[in-house]
């Protein structure tokens, strides 16, 4: 039997690098999931237990429409993987307000708006799971990062919040820090050679993470595995924050 029999999960940013991968092993092990993505993003999912839904999280309604599209189809809601994310290279002196605004709405906004909507659902379940993808960059920074390291720190604080008001109801919440990942957002810099090899060098595995390496993680901390684990933010990165 599968580690998540009987499960219903929504993922999003599910087209694409870790969301895809993680969508694919949750229904692998026995979820149905609702995988959410932008427009025209590419949901197209092989075998059973995956259904597609296109949002842009953004949006006003994507909430409701995400909870209400999920409980329609299977009833509840046992797992929400806030996944989707956007980066943005800019000097913070050169950073318009648009730039930085759209950077938190999906990174930051869209995460608290959608627990929100799902809150009462994963408080039903008894055993709920809110699991946020941030990033080591909510610890560290790079130039050109204001707005995403500043996205990913505010997942930080909003996970260990929802955490503690949530416990109570045994739902748990936990932040996953991917590393240097090979993923769309990674892709244009990775193609260049030696980018990639000064990131697979950061790593102490030497290696860049693959999306399944951050999916596995995803899976523990949505089975009975990670019952009692909340609150925590869990570096899946290679070892690439060991060295200061
Ligand atoms: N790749 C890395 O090295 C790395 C490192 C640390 C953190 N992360 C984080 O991992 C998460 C997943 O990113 P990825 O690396 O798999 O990149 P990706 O670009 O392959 O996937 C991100 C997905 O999010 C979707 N998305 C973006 N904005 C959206 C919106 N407004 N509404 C709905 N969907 C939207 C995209 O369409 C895309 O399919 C992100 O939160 C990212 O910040 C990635």
């Amino acid at each position: 039997m599968g580690r998540l029999a009987g499960k219903i999960a929504v993922v999003t940013g599910a087209a694409s690098g870790i969301g895809r991968a993680s969508t694919e092993l949750f229904a692998a092990e026995g979820a149905r999931v609702l995988a959410v993505d932008r427009p025209g993003a590419g949901l197209a999912f092989a075998g059973d237990g995956v259904t597609g839904l296109e949002a842009d999280l953004t949006e006003a309604d994507a909430p409701a429409r995400i909870i209400a599209a999920v409980t329609a189809a299977h009833g509840g809601l046992d797992i929400l993987y806030n996944n989707a994310g956007v980066s943005n290279s800019t000097l913070a002196s050169e950073m318009t307000d648009e730039a930085f605004d759209r950077v938190l709405a999906v990174n930051l906004r869209a995460v608290f708006r959608l627990s929100r909507e799902a809150t009462p659902h994963l408080v039903r379940s008894g055993a709920g799971r809110i699991i946020n993808t941030a990033s080591v960059m909510a610890l560290g920074t790079d130039y050109g990062l204001a707005a995403y390291c500043a996205s990913k720190a505010g997942v930080l604080g909003l996970t260990r919040t929802l955490a503690l008001e949530l416990g109570k109801h045994q739902v748990t919440v936990n932040a996953i820090l991917p590393g240097a990942i090979a993923t769309g957002m990674t892709a244009a810099s990775f193609a260049q050679p030696e980018i990639a090899a000064v990131w697979a060098k950061k790593s102490v595995l030497r290696r860049l993470g693959q999306p399944v390496d951050v999916a596995r993680v995803a899976l523990f901390l949505a089975s009975d595995d990670g019952a009692f684990v909340t609150g925590q933010a869990i570096a899946a990165d290679g070892g690439l924050t060991l060295r200061i």
